[in-house]
């Protein structure tokens, strides 16, 4: 039984790399927070804003509970699933993990596009965000850390350079 469980910041790669791995292996991808978006009928800044940020770490426990009994399959965490409750550990006894690990300035590129849809970064000009950045990575590390695997996605920025991603990753996973 195959399970794999990215995690890494927001804009680390876990998306991206989870849809080709899932195509490459023949397996379904679940991103959890389109898994949560679908099962709430709720964005997750929608989320965020009706029940806060410990609201939302709540559901995203539950549905992390919920998608990590599936079988065979890739999911990507969410940035911050990781690093709240005991669910890194939850994640290591039900999955190989991945963290995909990648520099402040990599993630700050790629976040300037996809800022508006993460309520953590939404309100936040080019120089509060790249402090947040490198604040909050530093925090979160520790957490991510303690995935079975680590991975650096600094290079992901062009298909031959995701598609030698996806060789190593599965050479790491032995898949
Ligand atoms: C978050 C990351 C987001 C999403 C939410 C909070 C975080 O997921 O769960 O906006 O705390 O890092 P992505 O990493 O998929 O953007």
């Amino acid at each position: 039984m195959t399970r794999i469980i990215l995690i890494g910041y927001m804009g680390s790669g876990k998306t991206t790399l989870g849809k080709v791995l899932s195509k490459e292996l023949n397996l379904p991808f679940f991103d959890l927070d389109w898994y949560i978006e679908n099962r709430f009928c709720r964005t997750v800044s929608q989320l965020f804003a009706e029940r806060g940020e410990n609201g939302f770490r709540q559901i995203e426990r539950e549905m992390l509970h919920e998608v990590a009994e599936f079988e065979n399959v890739i999911i990507a965490a969410g940035g911050g699933t990781p690093c709240f409750f005991d669910n890194i550990q939850y994640m290591n006894s039900k999955a190989q993990t991945v963290y995909l690990k990648a520099s402040p300035e990599v993630l700050f590129r790629h976040l300037q596009s996809g800022r508006a849809k993460r309520p953590l970064l939404a309100d936040m000009n080019d120089e509060e965000m790249k402090a947040f950045i490198v604040k909050s990575l530093e925090k979160r590390a520790p957490f991510y850390e303690q995935a079975t695997y680590i991975y650096n996605t600094d290079l992901l920025e062009n298909r031959k350079q995701i598609q030698h991603a996806i060789i190593q990753i599965r050479n790491l996973l032995n898949l």
